[in-house]
C-alpha cells in the first residue's frame, strides 16, 4: 500500500486525500497544515491519517501531496527538503512529490528534486468549493499532468483510480493553460458581478434580479455548451451595431471606468468572434483584415 502524506489541508488536499483513501489506492498517513486545527479537521473528514503540528514530525512516505497555495509551494518544498534529507530511503525508491497548481511547473518542487525525489504537478480542472461536494463530483474531472516521467506515471495511476481523466500539459505552456482556465471560470464571476451591479445602478428591483440574472446566464451557458462560442454570441457588437456599442461604452465608462474599458475590449472581440469564428486577430492568422470589418453598421433592436 502506498503511504500518502499531505501538506496543506485545504479544499483540494482534503478532497484528493479522501478520494485516494476511499478508493484504497493510498493509505493517508500524516497530515500537516499551517494551522493544526485544519490538519485535525482534515484527518477527521478523510477518516484516516494523523494530524501533526510540525512538518518535521511527518514520517517517510512514498507519495507527498503539497496542496498549499501556489505562493507557498516552493517554500513548503524547501522546508520539507530540510527535514526530508534525514529520511531513510523508502523501499530503496525515491519518494514522489506533487503539487496541484495549474500555473506552476513541477520544478517549483526543485528543492526536493535536488534530493532525487520524483516531482509532478497534477492540476484537477474543477472548482473546489468544498470537500463534501467535490468528493461526490470528482469522477470524470480532467487532470492536467506534467513533470518527471516516473512521477507522472504514478500520478496518472492514482488519479485514474479515483475517476480523474488525465492528460499531459507541456511544461512551458502551464501559464497559458492556467490563464485559459481563469478566463473560462474565474472571470465569469467578475462579469456576472458587473452585470448585477449595473442592473442595481440602473434601478432594476432587487427582487427581480435573480430571475433576470438566472434566465440570461442559464440560457447563455446552455447555448455555449450546445452551439459553441462563435454561434452562441449575440448582442450589439456581434450584430455590428457599432453606434450602439460606442454610445453604450460611454455610458458604462461614466458609471464604472474599469467596466467601460472591459466593455470596449470585449466588444472588439465579440465582433471578431461573430464574424470570423475566433477572438484572435486575422492578421496573426494571415487572413485579410476585410473579414473583420463585417457588414455596414446599423442601429436596431
Ligand atoms: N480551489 C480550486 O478550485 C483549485 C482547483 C485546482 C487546483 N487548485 C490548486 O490546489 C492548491 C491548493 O488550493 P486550495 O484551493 O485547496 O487552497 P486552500 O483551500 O486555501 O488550502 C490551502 C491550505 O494550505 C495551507 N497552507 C498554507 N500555507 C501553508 C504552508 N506554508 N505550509 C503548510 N500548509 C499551508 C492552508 O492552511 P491553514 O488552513 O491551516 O491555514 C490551507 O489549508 C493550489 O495550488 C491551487 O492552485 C485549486
Amino acid at each position: 500500500m502506498i503511504h500518502l502524506n499531505v501538506i496543506g489541508c485545504g479544499r483540494v488536499g482534503t478532497t484528493l486525500a479522501t478520494l485516494l483513501q476511499r478508493a484504497g489506492v493510498c493509505q493517508v498517513q500524516d497530515l500537516f497544515s499551517r494551522t493544526f486545527d485544519t490538519a485535525q479537521a482534515a484527518a477527521q473528514f478523510v477518516g484516516a491519517g494523523t494530524a501533526v503540528a510540525h512538518m518535521a514530525d511527518m514520517r517517510p512516505a512514498e507519495v507527498w501531496m503539497l496542496s498549499v497555495p501556489d505562493t507557498q509551494v516552493a517554500a513548503a518544498a524547501g522546508e520539507l527538503s530540510r527535514s526530508a534529507g534525514l529520511f531513510p530511503p523508502s523501499n530503496g525508491r525515491a519518494p514522489t512529490v506533487f503539487h496541484c497548481s495549474g500555473f506552476l511547473p513541477a520544478t517549483a518542487l526543485g528543492a526536493l528534486q535536488a534530493l532525487g525525489w520524483q516531482a509532478a504537478s497534477a492540476h484537477p480542472v474543477m472548482n473546489f468549493a468544498n470537500p463534501a461536494q467535490c468528493v461526490s463530483q470528482f469522477r470524470g474531472t480532467p487532470c492536467g499532468l506534467e513533470g518527471d516521467e516516473q512521477a507522472v506515471t504514478l500520478l496518472r495511476e492514482l488519479l485514474s483510480a479515483i475517476g480523474g481523466e488525465c492528460f499531459s500539459v507541456p511544461t512551458e505552456s502551464k501559464p497559458l493553460y492556467h490563464a485559459a482556465a481563469v478566463f473560462s471560470s474565474n472571470f465569469m464571476a467578475v462579469l456576472q458581478a458587473i452585470a448585477q451591479e449595473g442592473w442595481a445602478a440602473a434601478g432594476v428591483p432587487a427582487a427581480l434580479m435573480p430571475r433576470i440574472h438566472g434566465a440570461l446566464l442559464r440560457g447563455s451557458v446552455d447555448n455555449l455548451l450546445t452551439l459553441g462560442p462563435p454561434k452562441a454570441i449575440t448582442g450589439p457588437a456581434a450584430r455590428g451595431d457599432t453606434a450602439v456599442v460606442a454610445a453604450q461604452a460611454a455610458q458604462v465608462s461614466q458609471w464604472h471606468p474599469e467596466a467601460g474599458e472591459i466593455y470596449r475590449a470585449m466588444s472588439v472581440l465579440a465582433r471578431r468572434l461573430a464574424t470570423t469564428g475566433s477572438t484572435q486577430s486575422l492578421f496573426d492568422a494571415g487572413l485579410s483584415p476585410e473579414h473583420e470589418a463585417g457588414p455596414t453598421p446599423r442601429i436596431g433592436p
